[in-house]
């Protein structure tokens, strides 16, 4: 279990419900088991890729759980205050509420790797989709690309079997480090010159965007055409086999 994110806790309410607090490092532990589920799967279809493409669509995998402090605060803003006195019974309410405890952000290369990706995760048969937010195809107003879902993945322990659900990002190299840099400004109580700086990372989003899209289109050149030598190659052997001297 990572004891870490107990580190970061500030208030005394959030000590009151977690600290000791077993419900709650039951379940932190069960949504880590299911990141681990998840990644696994993820890796597993990168493989498989890299064995029938040879090449791989996942540039990185991040995985995160979300820490008690953002946890209390993202319920606080939902009007939820946190229940010292029964922390089981806000432990239910996490789990009801908030679909993005556990969170895993995938980085491929190209945009068709994303939809093959995600189709090829959904489709597994023990996965239900909650959720999909697909700001690829409809992006926010701010330039913010990305695909999301929402998943159930069930993690079997020794006495139950428990669905749990994850968060999954996917996204491109350059999706993901213009969100990195444009994530930055909520960070900032005062933006310099902000409508332009707003503006501006507009704008880069849409270069990004085209700049994605010509990139896979010339991947997609160089493949057909490795495709095309290979067959010639093929088709040049088969003759050399027929051409054989008749003694
Ligand atoms: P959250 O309350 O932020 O979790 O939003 P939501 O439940 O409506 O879900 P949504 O799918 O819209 O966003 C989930 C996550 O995507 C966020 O927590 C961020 O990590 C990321 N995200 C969404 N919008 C933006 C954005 O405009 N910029 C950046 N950098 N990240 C974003
Ligand atoms: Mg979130």
């Amino acid at each position: 279990m990572n004891t870490e994110i107990f580190k970061q806790m500030s208030n005394a309410d959030i000590n009151t419900i977690i600290d000791g607090s077993q419900p709650f490092v039951k379940l932190m532990t069960y949504y880590g088991c299911a990141l681990r589920e998840v990644e696994t799967k993820l890796q597993v279809l990168n493989d498989e890729f890299k064995l029938t493409h040879d090449r791989n669509p996942i540039e990185s995998i991040k995985s995160r759980i979300k820490t008690p402090q953002s946890i209390v605060d993202k319920l606080e803003r939902r009007g939820i205050e946190a229940n010292v006195s029964n922390p089981e019974e806000y432990i239910r309410t996490i789990e009801r509420e908030l679909f993005d405890i556990a969170g895993i952000r995938v980085i491929c290369a190209f945009p068709d790797d994303i939809y093959k990706l995600a189709e090829q995760l959904i489709s597994q048969d023990d996965i239900t989709l909650i959720r999909t937010k697909d700001y690829i195809l409809s992006p926010k107003p701010n330039g913010y690309r990305s695909l999301h879902l929402i998943i159930s993945v069930p993690v079997f322990f020794s006495q139950q079997k428990r669905d749990m659900k994850v968060e999954v990002q996917i996204r491109t190299i350059a999706m993901d480090f213009w969100a990195s840099l444009e994530h930055q400004i909520k960070y900032k109580r005062e933006i310099p010159d902000q409508e332009n700086i707003v503006a501006k990372l507009k704008a880069c989003a849409d270069d990004i965007a085209r700049i994605d899209g010509e990139m896979m289109e010339i991947h997609r050149q160089l493949e057909a055409s490795e495709n095309r030598e290979r067959q010639e190659d093929n088709l040049l052997s088969m003759l050399r086999k027929l051409d054989t001297p008749i003694s």
